[in-house]
C-alpha cells in the first residue's frame, strides 16, 4: 500500500511529501482512503472536518476501537510519518481475514494533522473534540491568503458542517495509533515496535520583528533598523536556552519582507516550535525567549502570538502498560505531537511506535525497514485480537 501512494505529492527534485490539508495530493489520498475502505467492504464516512472513518461493523452501536493515523505531510516530508498508521490498519484488518469481533472497529484517517498550509497542528482532531474554535479555524489563511473555510468550500465541503462531534466521540472505545518512531529510542532498545508513554507539551509561537526597509549600500551600519539583527539574536538565545532546559527550539519558517537581497528587511516573520518534558519548562524557554528577543530589539519592534498550544499528554495507564505487557514492548515519551494526544483527553488511547533505523523524520530520509513494519502490523493485529475479539 505504501508503494500505492509512493507517488502522490512527491516533489520530484527534492524526493520529499508535500500532502497538505485539501490540496491536489491531500484529494487523491482521500480517494485512495475511499477505494482501499471499499474494496475491503468498510463503509467510509467523512465527518464536518474531513476526518475520514472507514468502518468495520455498525457504526452506530459504540465502544468501537478506533486505529488510523494521518496521511498529510509536512513540507517535504517523509513517506511513513502518517500513512503507515493507515495502511498498517488496513494490512491488520486483511491479516486478521474473516474473523468476528465484538466491537466496531473503525480505521482513521485524520485531516490537517501536520498543519503544514493552515499552521495549526492537529487541525481535524482538535475540530472533531472541540478544542480548537471553528471561527478561528475557518479563518486561518495559507501563503496564499487562502481561508480554511474557503479550501473547504473549493472542495465541495461545507464549511458550516465543521466543529465538535460529540456523538461520533461517544461510539469510539479505545484509539490506538500506530505511528513510526520519530527518534532513536527504538534503535538504542533494539525493538522492532514500542508504546508511548507521554508527549511533550509543546507550541507554535510566531514572533514579527519589525524595522525599516532601506538600501543595502547607501544605509551606514549605525543608521540602520534592521529587523533581522533581533530575529537572529533571537535564534542563538533559542539554541542556547532549549540546550541548557534539555528542551527543543526550533525556528523552521521564515517570511523576509521585501525580500531583497539589496535591501534591508522591514519585517521578518518567524515561527517558533518550542516543546520540553514539562509545561513549567516550556513556558520558561518561551518567557526567557521572548524576553531575549526584546532586549536584542534595539530600534526595532518585536510581538510574540501563541499561534496554538498542545499541553503535555499521559497516556491511559491500564491501557499504555497492557499493550505493553501483550506485546513485550518498551514504553518511551515523544516530543512529536499527534492526533492521538488531542483525542486521549476524551478516549482511552495508546500508540504504537515503530523502530526508525536512523531516527531522522519530517524529511525524505525518513525510513523504516519492511520487516519492521510487519512487526508492526503484527503488532496492531495481537492489539486488535486482544481489545476486540
Ligand atoms: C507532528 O508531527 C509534530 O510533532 O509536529
Ligand atoms: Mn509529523
Ligand atoms: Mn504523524
Amino acid at each position: 500500500m505504501l508503494v500505492d501512494i509512493a507517488s502522490i505529492g512527491r516533489d520530484p527534485h527534492t524526493g520529499g511529501y508535500r500532502r497538505y490539508a485539501w490540496n491536489d495530493a491531500d484529494m487523491a489520498l482521500r480517494e485512495w482512503f475511499v477505494s482501499a475502505a471499499e474494496s475491503r467492504g468498510l463503509d467510509v464516512h467523512e465527518d464536518g472536518n474531513g476526518n475520514q472513518f472507514a468502518w468495520r461493523g455498525s457504526s452506530t452501536e459504540g465502544n468501537a476501537l478506533m486505529i488510523g493515523s494521518h496521511l498529510d505531510s509536512v513540507p517535504d516530508g517523509g513517506a511513513y510519518d502518517g500513512p503507515l498508521g493507515v495502511v498498517s490498519s488496513f494490512a491488520a484488518l486483511d491479516q486478521l481475514g474473516d474473523f468476528a469481533s465484538k466491537r466496531p472497529i473503525v480505521i482513521a484517517n485524520f485531516a490537517d494533522e501536520e498543519g503544514a498550509r493552515f499552521g495549526i497542528a492537529c487541525a481535524g482532531s482538535q475540530l472533531l473534540t472541540g478544542v480548537l474554535s471553528v471561527d478561528k479555524a475557518l479563518a486561518l489563511k495559507d501563503r496564499d491568503g487562502i481561508t480554511m473555510a474557503e479550501a473547504l468550500t473549493a472542495r465541495g465541503r461545507d464549511p458550516r458542517a465543521v466543529g465538535a462531534d460529540p456523538g461520533f466521540l461517544a461510539k469510539i472505545g479505545t484509539f490506538v495509533e500506530l505511528h513510526i518512531e520519530q527518534g532513536k529510542s527504538l534503535i538504542h532498545s533494539g525493538d522492532a515496535v514500542g508504546l508511548a508513554s507521554a508527549i511533550w507539551p509543546h507550541g507554535r509561537f510566531r514572533f514579527d520583528f519589525c524595522g525599516e526597509a532601506n538600501h543595502a549600500g547607501t544605509t551606514a551600519m549605525g543608521d540602520r533598523r534592521d529587523p533581522m539583527i533581533a530575529y537572529a539574536v533571537t535564534v542563538l538565545a533559542a539554541q542556547h536556552l532549549a540546550t541548557s532546559a534539555g528542551a527543543r527550539a526550533t525556528f523552521g519558517k521564515l517570511v523576509v519582507e521585501p525580500g531583497g537581497t539589496n535591501a534591508i528587511a522591514s519585517r521578518v516573520t518567524a515561527w517558533l516550535d518550542a516543546r520540553a518534558s514539562s509545561e513549567p519548562t516550556l513556558d520558561r524557554l518561551v518567557d526567557e525567549l521572548v524576553a531575549a528577543a526584546i532586549a536584542a530589539s534595539d530600534k526595532t519592534t518585536v510581538e510574540m502570538t501563541t499561534e496554538s498550544f498542545s499541553p503535555a499528554v499521559d497516556f491511559d495507564a491500564p491501557l499504555r502498560d497492557g499493550l505493553a505487557t501483550l506485546l513485550n514492548a518498551p514504553v518511551l515519551p515523544t516530543g512529536a505531537g499527534h492526533d492521538a494526544g488531542v483525542l486521549s483527553a476524551h478516549i482511552p488511547t495508546a500508540m504504537l511506535f515503530v523502530r526508525n533505523p536512523t531516527g531522522i523524520s519530517h524529511s525524505p530520509e525518513e525510513f523504516a525497514e519492511d520487516a519492521d513494519c510487519r512487526a508492526g502490523v503484527d503488532a496492531l493485529v495481537s492489539v486488535i485480537k486482544a481489545l476486540a475479539c
